[in-house]
């Protein structure tokens, strides 16, 4: 697929029209994350139904553009998949539904992809559960750049 220079029509759509925006009561995982380079931040929160079904989402995003049409596009795509199919969505899949995104832009896709990997994270070690390997690398990596923040700010 061709690097778009400019919005697409969809990003735009879902940027105007955010999907499942807002907070969430008594959500059974939370996912923050924030964007070192930026400042964005992001909030994701999910309800975990049977047979670990996603039956809620929902987000709140302090970011550009394309953040809020990631976190839109991502909370679509998580909505009603298994905790582990929702694990397997990546910044690619989203960026490609949203028909593109500029180049220069492609990051904050991630924060989207991130918030929802962390939300999952918080789930199932709330829960007590078995956490897959490569969720636990992302939320390590997370943390590391969370404690690089801190620093920064200091
Ligand atoms: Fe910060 Fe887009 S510029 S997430």
């Amino acid at each position: 697929m061709p690097i778009p220079t400019f919005y697409s029509k969809k990003s735009i759509q879902h940027f105007n029209n955010p999907k499942n925006y807002g907070k969430m009561k008594n959500p059974d995982g939370i996912g923050k994350v924030g964007n070192i380079v930026c400042g964005d931040v992001m909030w994701l929160y999910i309800k975990v139904g049977k047979n670990d079904v996603i039956k809620d989402i929902k987000f709140q995003t302090y970011g550009c553009l394309a953040a809020i049409a990631s976190s839109s596009m991502i909370t679509e795509m998580a909505k009603g998949k298994t905790i582990k199919e929702a694990i397997e969505i990546n910044r690619q899949e989203i960026v490609k539904e949203l028909g593109g995104l500029p180049a220069i832009k492609i990051h904050c896709s991630v924060l989207a992809a991130d918030a929802l990997y962390e939300a999952i994270f918080d789930y199932l070690f709330k829960n007590k559960r078995e956490i897959p390997k490569e969720l636990l690398v992302k939320h390590k990596r997370l943390k590391k750049e969370e404690e690089l923040e801190k620093r920064y700010k200091k």
